[in-house]
């Protein structure tokens, strides 16, 4: 499979298939204070390896944070500290799963999780979702079926849909995960970025009641450059991850960003700037709602996301929006073919736009260069 990408260098161009923060959006200044504030106190083993999984004060610097933002009670021992999600998923392919073995997802999903699973030769299977997800009598079906030794979902604000797993279904899936003893991979990288008071039971509170491996990141809330994440897991399930040969070598990922990390959270920056974002993401995505109206609305239709970074379009009369990609790149905008996000390479007649990466009068200008584009034929 080819992975198309983007070229950030080109100038002028408001790409909207571009799902990464905003330039305008980085507190490059407090990531110098959270550095001198970690150096200044820094001993010499805070330069040496780190314990896998972890250095135990970022552990618990991590489980506060997530035990107020789920509102329970979150063990620093259930937690393992990753380089981030992308690190996440394939490091719980590599315990969990072999070569040949069936992983499903959900239709659509994330497409460059669909490359790190080629990678792990896993021979993907989409199950269909709705309005509330992943559809679990459907996927109770292919479980049948397949025997999966993977199940990977993003139950909230799902990258490309911005559709998130009922509460219920949250509960019935940790279910099929303990009755048909498959992994259950949670790519949790949206979860805190609700922009309404509609808020789901968070999948790090299933993890002792199924095989749940939830995984978080800082990409989104913090910055992507850290390149740290987490795990959070059964004691179980942790142990087998533990055992990996090259963490036992290397030991912690990116020990030394998550000691900045650490000084992140301590301080309570994190929480002031997570509430930030919120403030701006949530504007960003009315600004692009209001601009695909304007320019768009009799040939797209879409809900309008609660959280995440996406919008998730289909053209009205089922038009194949792909053919459209070269012209939006040549007109300097852009978007990422629905195709991209289905196992089957089907939905071509959706597309998905990110809001988080352009300000409110990037997202209007943008919109403006896309609507002729999509409106010819
Ligand atoms: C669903 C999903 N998972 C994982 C990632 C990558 O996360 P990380 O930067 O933590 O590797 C992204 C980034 O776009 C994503 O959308």
């Amino acid at each position: 499979m080819t992975i198309a990408t983007f070229d950030k260098s080109e100038s002028g161009t408001i790409n909207f298939g571009i799902g990464q923060p905003a330039p305008d959006l980085m507190p490059v200044k407090l990531f110098s204070e959270f550095t001198r504030s970690f150096l200044s106190n820094a001993t010499p083993e805070d330069f040496n390896y780190g314990p896998v999984g972890g250095e135990p004060r970022v552990l618990s610097a991590l489980s506060k944070f997530l035990s107020t933002s789920y509102n329970i009670e979150v063990n620093p021992q259930s937690l393992f500290l990753t380089g981030g999600n992308s690190h996440g998923i394939d490091l719980v392919c590599e315990r969990f799963t072999k070569p040949g073995d069936t992983i499903l997802v959900e239709e659509a999903s994330y497409f460059l999780a669909f490359a790190i699973f080629q990678d792990r030769q896993l021979n993907v299977i989409s199950v269909p979702t709705d309005a509330d997800g992943l559809i679990i009598d459907q996927l109770e079906v292919a479980v049948k079926k397949y025997h999966p030794s993977a199940v990977y979902v993003i139950p909230d604000f799902n990258n490309p849909t911005g559709i998130s797993l009922s509460t219920k279904r949250r509960a019935e899936l940790t279910d099929l995960s303990k009755q048909h003893d498959f992994v259950l991979i949670s790519d949790d990288a949206y979860q805190m970025l609700s922009y309404t008071n509609t808020s789901y039971q968070a999948m790090g509170t299933f993890v002792n009641e199924g095989n749940v491996i939830s995984l978080g990141t800082f990409s989104k809330i913090l910055a992507p450059g850290f390149r740290v994440g987490w795990i959070q897991s059964s004691e179980i399930l942790l142990e087998k991850i533990r055992q990996t040969g090259w963490l036992n070598s290397g030991g912690s990922v990116s020990h030394l960003g998550s000691h900045i990390v650490r000084c992140a959270l301590e301080s309570g920056e994190q929480d002031k700037h997570l509430q930030y974002l919120l403030t701006q993401y949530s504007s960003r995505a009315s600004a692009m709602h209001d601009a695909l109206l304007h320019h768009l609305g009799d040939e797209l239709i879409w809900q309008r996301p609660q959280g995440g970074y996406f919008f998730w379009l289909a053209s009205k009369s089922r038009r194949d929006l792909e053919v459209f990609r070269g012209e939006s790149l040549r007109c300097k905008t852009g978007f990422q073919p629905g195709s991209l996000f289905s196992c089957g390479a089907e939905l071509n007649h959706y597309m998905r736009l990110s809001f988080s990466h352009y300000t409110e009068d990037q997202i209007w200008e943008g919109i403006s260069r896309m609507a002729p584009i999509l409106k010819s034929n």
